[in-house]
């Protein structure tokens, strides 16, 4: 064996062995669609968030927790992501996941620096198989907490993000050896649940016929928050697409809505948490009694599976 195939070894082991940063949560993700106004409105007058800057065709909107922005929503030509943004601890941490990410051949769509965008914080930017824009960021502009576990039926934060993926084995790769996610459970071999902190998921990935997002999961502080979140929508003329139920893995409630521009929206709440020492993960079977705990929300209807499909989303904007 040559000196350099050595090398090339200590290489190979350390992608294995090393995720390129520990992600600390999920912070936000930005959705973009020709419909972004009347969206924006949506989120804004509606679903309970609060917006915090505005540009032009673009909103940033906040919930009751800590964090600056978690849902950016953005005039587009078509329904699709815009990114999917992690926290880590440190700037130094986003240096090293930098050099970590090019040293295992992931380009990078923005270099380490100081992020010119709502909440500034300095992050990086890379793309994962599918070409979905992952942004990693320390140091982003503090707000204050609003009541977080308060009365109003108002989501607190993001719970998590499922995204639609032609290979599901390739995803869920790809996000526990670089980026060191673990994952909690399998629903058959149809859906992946991956966390990077104590909630049971902060992705999920569905195995479908193109890559687009599913539907972006918001949480409420409580149960009673939750169903007075429904009830609020009901009283706008707005009927859950899918639920009330609660979900067998994770545990959490839900309740599937459709925004204006067609994008499915999720109230949760009580999602498990994991305790990282004896978590074992399940796969569990598609099953009615497991997918709908309470037995209320029945199995998902064409319709639902429809909007969750949404329309083939091939990234990519950002070159454009
Ligand atoms: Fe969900």
């Amino acid at each position: 064996m040559t000196e350099n195939a050595v090398t090339e070894n200590a290489v190979t082991e350390n992608a294995v062995t090393e995720p390129v940063a520990r992600l600390r949560t999920l912070r936000s993700v930005a959705l973009r669609t020709p419909d972004a106004k009347r969206a924006a409105e949506f989120y804004d007058g509606v679903w309970g968030l609060d917006p915090v800057e505005e540009d032009g065709d673009v909103t940033w909107l906040r919930g009751t927790g800590p964090e600056h922005h978690i849902l950016e929503v953005r005039e587009a030509d078509r329904n699709g992501l815009g990114k999917i943004a992690f926290s880590v601890a440190t700037p130094r941490e986003v240096d090293e996941a930098a050099r970590r990410l090019t040293g295992l051949g992931v380009p990078l769509v923005a270099e380490p620096g100081r992020l010119d965008q709502a909440g500034g914080g300095y992050g990086l930017r890379f793309t994962d198989p599918e070409n979905r824009l992952i942004e990693l960021s320390a140091d982003v502009e503090a707000v204050t907490p609003r009541d977080p576990g308060g009365q109003d039926a108002v989501p607190r934060k993001l719970a998590h993000v499922v995204l639609n993926t032609v290979d599901i084995d390739a995803a869920c790769a790809f996000y526990t050896t670089v980026l060191g996610m673990r994952i909690s459970d399998w629903s058959e071999h149809q859906m992946a649940f991956l966390r990077c902190n104590a909630d049971h998921h902060v992705i999920a990935f569905n195995q479908a016929e193109w890559a687009s997002v599913n539907h972006v999961a918001y949480e409420m502080p409580s149960v009673d928050h939750f169903m007075r979140g429904i009830g609020r929508l009901r009283h706008e003329g707005i009927t859950p697409l899918w639920g009330p139920g609660r979900h067998g893995p994770g545990n959490n409630t839900f309740s599937y809505f459709a925004d204006p521009a067609g994008l499915v929206c999720e109230y949760t709440s009580d999602v498990a948490q994991v305790d990282e020492d004896t978590w074992l993960c399940r796969v569990w079977r598609r099953v009615p009694e497991l997918s709908d705990l309470w037995g209320t929300a029945g199995p998902p209807s064409k319709d639902v599976r429809r909007h969750m499909a949404g329309v083939p989303d091939p990234g990519g904007w950002w070159e454009r």
